[in-house]
């Protein structure tokens, strides 16, 4: 009996020597100090033993025992301490390496010039009007003294949207900001139907055409509008107002002209330059040798407008201006391609 406690001794010790994680350490457990194991077998056959036998092999086997449980906390032990250096040397983390630098967000070129304009026109009276950018064919044209397939709907070819059977009033995306003047009338009307009040205000926002894309034009770009309604305002309010605004926008010393244009919806309608800050007037490329930078679109607004907005063009007159904000981004920071701004890419958003 003694002999085969020595033999349960050294192969459980062999086989301890070749184990390596902790899943084979708690088989071990149980197959050399579990209730079935050949050791408990010999606790459970003490009582088969000649009595003379018995202290002996008793003894023998509790030191089997307390050998077997002294080595199995040391393997533990020691299986705990390698994969703890092992983590230490796989999973190291330099504490004295640099952090990753923190990527600041800034506001798209086209906004900054956005928010530019609109607080100008504040800091001059006029109020944020904000319209929708889904249109009808009645408040994109028609109202705005389009009528169907008159041909000056061809300086704004559309995106029109499928949107069922609507007759000559099809939806679309806005092709100007224009639109929002007969909404804000509307609306401003409405408050008093008789005795409308003035109205002074700044509609900005995305338009849409559709348009070949170039370095000059896109599909999308935003513009701002101004609209100013009232008594006895005349054209030199106008031309007042937009000079006034190219000075704030551009420059103390920036020169201005206005030219003879036509829109549907103002009577007479003008179209304002400024005078090239890059070649101060003398012509280069960027003005294409002319000297001057045409920046807006403006006019009194017509007659049929203002009826049409709920004021009574006997009694009010009033101008409207409109003008896009990418181009005067690109005039003020000499960007020679209108596709950078909704192209995406970081390398030049970075530079704003
Ligand atoms: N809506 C015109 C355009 O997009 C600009 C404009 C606005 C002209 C207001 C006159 C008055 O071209």
């Amino acid at each position: 009996m003694l002999e085969r406690l020595a033999d349960i001794e050294k192969s459980a010790l062999e086989a301890l020597g070749s184990i390596q994680d902790n899943d084979a350490l708690q088989e071990w457990r149980v197959t050399h100090l579990g209730r079935s194991s050949p050791l408990m077998q010999v606790f459970n056959g003490l009582g088969q033993l000649a009595r003379e036998e018995r202290p002996q092999v008793g003894q023998r086997a509790n030191q089997v025992k307390q050998r077997l449980e002294g080595a199995l906390v040391e393997r533990g032990e020691s299986i705990r301490q390698a994969a703890l250096a092992r983590s230490l040397e796989q999973e190291k983390l330099d504490v004295t390496l640099p952090g990753r630098p923190f990527r600041y967000g800034r506001l798209h070129p086209a906004t900054q010039t956005l928010r530019r304009v609109l607080s100008i026109l504040a800091d001059m009276g006029f109020q944020v009007y904000t319209s929708r950018e889904v249109e009808s064919d009645e408040y994109n044209f028609q109202l705005l003294n389009f009528p169907p397939h008159h041909p000056a709907r061809e300086m704004q070819d559309s995106f029109y949207l499928e949107a069922g059977e609507r007759g000559n009033n099809p939806l679309l995306l806005r092709t100007h900001t224009s639109p929002g003047q007969i909404r804000a009338m509307r609306e401003y009307a409405a408050t008093n139907p008789d005795n409308p009040p003035p109205v002074r205000i700044a509609l900005p926002g995305m338009c849409f055409r559709y348009e070949q894309i170039t370095a000059r034009s896109e599909i999308q770009f935003n513009q701002v509008e101004g609209l100013a309604v009232g008594e006895n305002i005349t054209f030199s309010d106008l031309k007042g107002t937009v000079s006034d605004f190219a000075r704030r926008m551009f420059g103390q010393q920036a020169r201005t002209r206005f030219r003879t244009g036509h829109f549907p919806f103002t009577e007479p309608s003008a179209e304002m330059d400024v005078e090239c800050f890059v070649c101060n007037g003398k012509g280069c490329p960027v003005c294409k040798l002319s000297g001057w930078l045409e920046i807006l679109g403006c006019g009194m607004v017509h007659p049929v407008v203002l009826q049409n907005g709920g004021y009574d063009p006997r009694r009010y007159t009033g101008f409207a201006f409109g003008m896009g904000t990418e181009r005067q981004a690109m005039l003020r920071h000499q960007i020679d391609d209108i596709r950078y701004f909704w192209g995406n890419d970081v390398r030049f958003l970075e530079q704003f």
